[in-house]
């Protein structure tokens, strides 16, 4: 089964093709530059490019295979929850495909596809609990199978993604922030008692960054020196570093709080649902080297193998939605020509058709 995956939902135009499950070719333009200077996604400029560019990309991706379109047997696109323009661009392009090929389409919910992606590689023992950190969701899943979702907690406010976005804009450090606050960190100590670790104090699964967002913003208020002179789409770590080391340890010691409340949060999901087989970590966040140290420390204390996907399978991709889309079809569930985006903030309704009902 030869199955197209494509992905527009934030700022990668990206597109894969998968071979009965197994990656064939991949092809991915990131608009990161263009939104460098912004400090975060300009919308209206992210869906102009994904029309611009994703033609090309899929003549590129056929060629590199020795394929065209009339060989698809199936289009997975994600639907969401993402920038509403951005995704009905990918929308566009996978039921025009669609309807001109007559493959099985399928619209993805890009959370389930983000934290399924390891699959592509090794096989995921379930039930899994499952951590997603990206820029615009924080949340823990029980996944009982890759069909079976159930929400154990969520962000109430800011996604871990955004507290690193919004501390590196003040600090005059281009989008992505959370790479250059990473980076820095590792040349400093942190010091655990300059920021909050969050939202602890409960008992729920449950997660808040806008207060760390706002301890941060204060004590670069209060410290003026720490901010960059200017920002700079590709600044000089080492440079910084040996300029500004106040400014590494700020960056150590956020991404302390962060990985701390993280480790925490997965720590009691893990305690709360003890039958868990492994624990898996996805999406962008889940690059950060604090985090990805502080739960393999949780993983093996626990006993369970660690999943995370390798960095390229991290952030935004198109093997991930042909994945999930493989998954889906596999089972028998596929959509009409007349299925809908969804907004960020908005769950992605379960409303798939069976592959034996031909009404729609
Ligand atoms: O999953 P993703 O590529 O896109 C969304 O669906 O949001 O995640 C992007 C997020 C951004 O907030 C970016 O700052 C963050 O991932 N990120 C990191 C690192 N690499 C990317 N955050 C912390 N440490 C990193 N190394
Ligand atoms: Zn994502």
């Amino acid at each position: 089964m030869l199955c197209l995956g494509i992905e527009t939902t934030c700022d990668e135009s990206a597109l894969a093709l998968l071979k009965d499950g197994r990656l064939l070719a991949e092809e991915l333009a990131s608009q990161t530059d263009m939104h460098a200077l912004f400090g975060g996604v300009v919308p209206e400029l992210a869906s102009r490019e994904h029309l611009r560019i994703l033609t090309p990309l899929l003549d590129r991706l056929f060629a590199k295979c020795g394929r065209a379109p009339a060989d698809l047997d199936c289009i997975a696109v994600a639907r969401g929850p993402g920038l509403l323009g951005s995704i009905l661009v990918g929308m566009g392009l996978a039921k025009g495909l669609a309807l001109g090929t007559g493959a099985t389409l399928v619209g993805v919910d890009h959370l389930r596809a983000h934290l399924l992606a390891p699959g592509l590689e090794q096989q995921i023992p379930y039930p899994a609990l499952g951590l997603l950190i990206t820029g615009g969701h924080t949340r823990i899943y029980l996944i009982r199978s890759p069909l079976e979702f159930v929400l154990l907690g969520r962000t109430l406010d800011d996604a871990v993604g955004e507290a690193f976005d919004k501390t590196a804009k003040l600090l005059n450090l281009p989008y992505p922030g959370g790479t250059h606050i990473d980076a820095l960190a590792a040349s400093a100590e942190p010091e655990t008692a300059l920021f909050p670790c969050p939202y602890l104090d409960n008992d729920n699964l449950d997660f808040s960054f806008s207060g760390l967002k706002t301890a941060v913003a204060q004590f670069v208020h209060n410290h003026p020196l720490l901010k960059l002179d200017r920002l700079e789409p590709e600044p000089d770590h080492e440079r910084i570093v040996a300029e500004n080391k106040d400014l590494a340890r700020v960056c150590a010691s956020l991404n302390w709080s962060i990985a701390r409340t993280l480790y925490q949060k997965v720590k009691r999901g893990l305690g709360k649902h003890q039958g868990v087989r492994s624990l898996l970590v996805a999406g962008g966040v889940a690059a950060n080297t604090m985090i990805r140290t502080s739960l393999q420390d949780l993983a093996r204390d626990h006993g369970l193998p660690l999943i995370l996907p390798r960095p390229e399978l991290c952030t935004d991709n198109a093997a991930m939605i042909a994945n999930y889309g493989f998954i889906l079809i596999s089972s028998g569930y596929r959509h009409g020509l007349d299925f809908d985006a969804v907004p960020r903030g908005r769950a992605v309704p379960f409303d798939y058709l069976r592959s034996d009902d031909h009404s729609s």
